[in-house]
């Protein structure tokens, strides 16, 4: 049989212009109803494919219990050369990450823990080569360990078996504070809009425990895991729950639908809550397809590896990737999820539960997929508009601006004297709406401000050279007298590596040549950068390059053909901005203008702890870029050069360059926003890029029970908290926020460091059996999960001499049990089991390795602190029902 590239059917990345997010988020989380049980006995993952074939069909979308797809996913074997050589791709990948030295040695106003990203994956690599791998699933979250460890919204990674399915709670839930003052609780969101609805008549009662263990602390640890792509605790905290712009794009809380390490134990999936008022709820944790098509007849475990792992599909059935048919999934259906057309609104409030008031002023076209996002409303004396992304098409961007337009247009006549400027949620899109809308605010000549500047750099390193070289001197070339060069050069303008359309602000012309703009000399650490670069955005070619803007009149307002025609309306201090910390890419870019224009941040929700929060948590890059069209400037590097061995090797009749396991999306952020005011100081220093720096909100806010869906509300206070009650912002929040041109008054917090993510088990507490305790000693490492999925071995062994055991487990004494109630030589016999977090991580990723009879279950045995003094708990995994070593039973072991 052959098969045809898995690749070829999923079409929802861009090859060219200027896409700063390129987030392919999974679907929506449909209903519960629909969930169907897959009996993979015997047949691991063959039921499974049977039904997603049977509920496509008849446009369902399949929902299983999280743990049917957790033991399809484990059957999938691991390959040794395959797994090296996607290992190689991807490293050579991210030689292209701008980040990668500052990653290892952040300076101290840096939030998340360090990481040595080349290392960590020369230490999957070495595993690789020890053998420690048996399931390509172990390996694949290994390699997601790391990505996440970058917290850059831009480094994003889909593949092999782990883009097939995301997990989800069965539950939605938001974090709010009574009255914005007490520490923020954990609601089910029904249970908030059931209250709304009814008036506050009753109050909602808040979650007690999750799976018996205090919901605050189970979140906390769960988040830190499992959210991705945020530079600090409390982004990752907000990214797990819903929220109503979430709702309005069709998007689910991380926690609702976008969990990527199984979240369950294996062998049940119990999802228990109990409210504070003694409800109960029991259901299990859900699994999700990821894509909109079936993946055909796989029957075989070389068919799913070739499905999974290679991406190979049978040629037999026909696929069709309905991502861009026009067509959503309905969630609210009676009888589960059922692909319907789009919908055209007015608003939003249908698909915020009514969290969104009816808007005064909405882009054409607002719906839940794209199209229009743009709304604005007026509160008394006080305008809103919101923003939930900058995601446009190009042929909707003009719609966007116009909105904006109109809105401020509607503010001025009606005398609003204060804005509010809603950015939660905002995950970026094109950059030249962040351009655009704060030239509709502030429509200054920009080269008279400082704050459109916008510079940025890039890692410099041999392979980079060798394109960006080679690509700059091929379009400097072009004869723009031969047609079909011609078209080349407009559609290349504003290509990554062409740098002879770049500004160099040292002289405020462009860069002749690749050297002069990457001379390998300002260093940090191990890595070498390029001179900071400026885009030109009255440059016709570059406009048409990058955002497919073919009129003068589309040009960003202010530039180009598109002359400034309005006057300035409000001063900076009559505008806030709001955000969730969730704020990416395009939005911190326009976040960056506005607050050095001298507009001030709030940002609401974060952990349940009083300080400060950052506005701007998500990527603060300036461009997402794919290994996709790297693949592709590899080629066409390829291609012009005479002597081309030093590139990555590229198949003539193959459009990618080998990647070992499927890859369907990796992303990356390719250059690090430079600010002007560190530039300006010494353009030859070492500037900390603005991903590293600490940006705190001028003020906090919690979410409350009243606010958190209802949007009126929320608006009101964070007009309160911003011009007439500062009181509102949360204890210790403010003071921290950089002012233009001055130092913040108040320094960061410091980073969480390695010894605050140690865990000490506290041998007075014990309450196991005996074993060897490790009295005091630290016994895992930052970056060490903790059993769970990145402790692996491939059975239990037994303890070493002196009761010795690797670390990340520990010498336990098991109950020996023999096949028909025989008497085994000895009643025990010692074994090192692995350590485990009851509740979070859980044994569930040894059961089917151990060669040892009975399933392994996470026994709580010690109760640990953290040097930061939050209680854990630590457990072992213990066979279930003993062992059975068979050199201590009698009679001859059976095959
Ligand atoms: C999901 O798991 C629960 C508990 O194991 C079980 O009762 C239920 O029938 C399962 N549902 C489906 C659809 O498999
Ligand atoms: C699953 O299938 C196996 C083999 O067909 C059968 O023995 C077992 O009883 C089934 N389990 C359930 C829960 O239906
Ligand atoms: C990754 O690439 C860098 C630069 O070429 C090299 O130094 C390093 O050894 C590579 N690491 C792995 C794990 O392949
Ligand atoms: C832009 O808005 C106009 C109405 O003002 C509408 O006719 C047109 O279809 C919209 N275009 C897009 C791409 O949304
Ligand atoms: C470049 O232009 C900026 C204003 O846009 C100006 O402040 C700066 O002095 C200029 N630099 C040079 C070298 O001309
Ligand atoms: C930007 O592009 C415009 C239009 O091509 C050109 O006139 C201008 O000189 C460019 N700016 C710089 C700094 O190169
Ligand atoms: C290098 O050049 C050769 C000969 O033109 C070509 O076959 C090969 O595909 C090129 N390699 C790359 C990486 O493009
Ligand atoms: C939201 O809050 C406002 C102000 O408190 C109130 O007037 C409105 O009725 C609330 N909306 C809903 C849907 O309950
Ligand atoms: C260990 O637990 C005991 C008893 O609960 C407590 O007194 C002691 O302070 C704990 N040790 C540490 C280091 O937290």
């Amino acid at each position: 049989m052959t098969f045809v590239p898995r690749l070829l059917l999923w079409s929802s990345f861009v090859l060219s212009g200027i896409f700063d997010s390129v987030n392919a988020r999974p679907g929506p989380r449909p209903s519960l109803l629909n969930r169907r049980a897959a009996n993979d006995t015997g047949r691991p993952c063959g039921a499974l494919f049977d039904i997603i074939e049977e509920d496509l069909k008849l446009q369902f979308f399949p929902v299983f219990n999280a743990s049917d797809v957790y033991s399809c996913l484990t059957a999938v074997p691991f390959l040794k050369d395959v797994g090296l050589r996607f290992i190689e791709y991807y490293n050579t990948t991210l030689q292209f990450q701008s980040t990668l030295a500052y990653l290892e040695s952040p300076p101290a106003e840096y939030q998340q823990p360090a990481v040595d990203v080349v290392a960590e994956l020369g230490r999957v690599k070495q595993k690789v080569l020890d053998d420690q791998y048996i399931r390509q699933l172990d390996f694949e979250y290994d390699i997601h360990s790391i990505v996440h460890a970058i917290h850059d919204d831009h480094v994003n990674l889909y593949i092999g078996i782990t883009a097939a399915f995301s997990f989800a709670s069965p539950f939605d839930f938001v974090s709010a504070s009574l009255d914005g003052k007490a520490l923020p609780r954990i609601y089910l969101k029904d249970d908030i809009v059931k209250a709304r609805n009814n008036g506050w008549a009753e109050e909602p009662s808040p979650v007690a425990t999750i799976n018996g263990v205090d919901a605050t602390e189970f979140l906390a640890q769960f988040s830190s895991r499992n959210a991705f792509g945020y530079l600090e605790s409390h982004a990752d905290w907000n990214d797990m729950f819903e929220h109503p712009t979430n709702d309005i794009q069709g998007f689910y809380g991380t926690l609702g639908g976008q969990l990527l390490f199984y979240p369950g134990n294996g062998l049940d999936d119990t999802f228990n809550v109990k409210l504070e008022d003694g409800t109960e709820w029991n259901d299990n944790w859900l699994a999700l397809l990821n894509q909109i098509h079936s993946p055909g007849p796989l029957e075989t475990a070389g068919d799913f590896y070739n499905y999974f792992v290679l991406g190979l599909v049978p040629p037999v059935e026909v696929i069709e990737d309905s991502s861009d048919s026009g067509l959503v999934f309905d969630f609210e259906g009676e009888d589960g999820l059922k692909l319907i057309e789009i919908k055209i609104d007015t608003d939003w409030l249908e698909e915020s539960d009514e969290a969104f008031p009816k808007p005064e002023v909405a882009q054409p076209f607002l719906t839940i997929s794209g199209g229009g996002v743009v709304t604005g409303y007026f509160q008394d004396d006080v305008g809103i508009l919101s923003i939930p992304t900058f995601e446009q098409f190009p042929e909707e961007a003009k719609n966007f601006s116009n909105t904006v337009q109109e809105f401020i247009t509607k503010a001025e006549d009606r005398n609003v004297k204060k804005i509010i400027i809603d950015l939660q949620q905002n995950r970026g899109g094109s950059p030249n709406l962040a351009f655009d809308t704060f030239r509709r605010f502030f429509p200054q000549e920009p080269d008279s401000l400082p704050w459109t500047w916008a510079g940025s750099r890039r890692r410099s390193h041999p392979l980079g050279d060798l394109v960006g070289d080679t690509i700059t001197e091929w379009w400097k070339g072009l004869d723009p007298e031969d047609d079909v060069q011609l078209f080349d050069q407009w559609d290349e303008a504003a290509n990554e590596f062409v740098v002879a359309t770049k500004i160099n602000p040292l002289t405020n012309t462009t860069y002749d040549n690749w050297a002069q703009y990457s001379p390998g000399s300002a260093s940090y650490r191990k890595d070498t950068f390029s001179k900071v670069e400026r885009l030109n955005l009255s440059d016709d070619q570059v406009l048409y390059s990058a955002f497919s803007i073919e009129t003068v009149e589309d040009d960003p307002y202010g530039y180009g053909g598109n002359p400034v025609t309005t006057k300035q309306a409000w001063k900076p201090e009559d505008i806030v901005i709001l955000t969730d910390g969730l704020c990416s890419s395009t939005c911190s870019l326009f976040v960056g203008f506005m607050t050095q224009a001298g507009v001030r941040t709030i940002v609401a929700g974060g952990r349940p702890e009083t300080g400060p929060m950052q506005a701007v948590s998500g990527s603060r890059g300036t461009r997402a870029y794919s290994n996709h069209i790297l693949d592709w400037m590899f080629q066409f590097t390829g291609q012009l050069l005479p002597d081309n061995s030093s590139l990555p090797n590229i198949p003539i009749d193959y459009e990618t360059r080998d990647t070992g396991l499927w890859i369907h999306h990796a992303g990356l952020n390719l250059r690090d926003e430079i600010l002007k005011s560190d530039w300006e100081k010494d353009p030859n220093a070492e500037h900390v890029p603005r991903q590293f720096q600490y940006e705190a909100a001028h003020c906090r806010i919690f979410y409350t029970v009243r606010n958190i869906y209802n949007m009126t509300q929320l608006w009101s206070d964070v007009a309160k908290a911003a011009w007439t009650d500062p009181g509102l912002c949360v204890d210790d929040s403010t003071g921290y926020a950089k002012l233009p041109n001055q130092p913040a008054p108040v320094p960061a917090p410091t980073r969480p460091t390695a010894q605050d993510a140690q865990i000490v088990i506290n041998t007075t507490t014990t309450r196991g059996g005996p074993g060897q305790d490790p009295d005091g000693v630290p016994i895992f490492n930052e970056g060490d999960i903790v059993a769970g999925f990145a402790v692996k071995r491939a059975g239990l062994e037994p303890c070493g001499a002196g009761d010795k055991c690797p670390s990340n487990s520990m010498c336990e004494p098991i109950k020996v049990v023999c096949a028909n109630g025989e008497r085994p030589k000895a009643a025990e016999a010692k074994y090192c089991l692995p350590l485990c977090k009851p509740a979070v991580d859980t044994c569930a990723h040894f059961a089917s390795d151990v060669k040892i009879n009975g399933a392994l279950r996470c026994d709580l045995r010690y109760e640990a602190v953290t040097k930061s003094r939050k209680h854990d708990f630590v457990g072992l995994c213990a066979p279930r029902e003993g062992i059975k070593p068979q050199n201590l039973c009698p009679g001859r072991p059976t095959a």
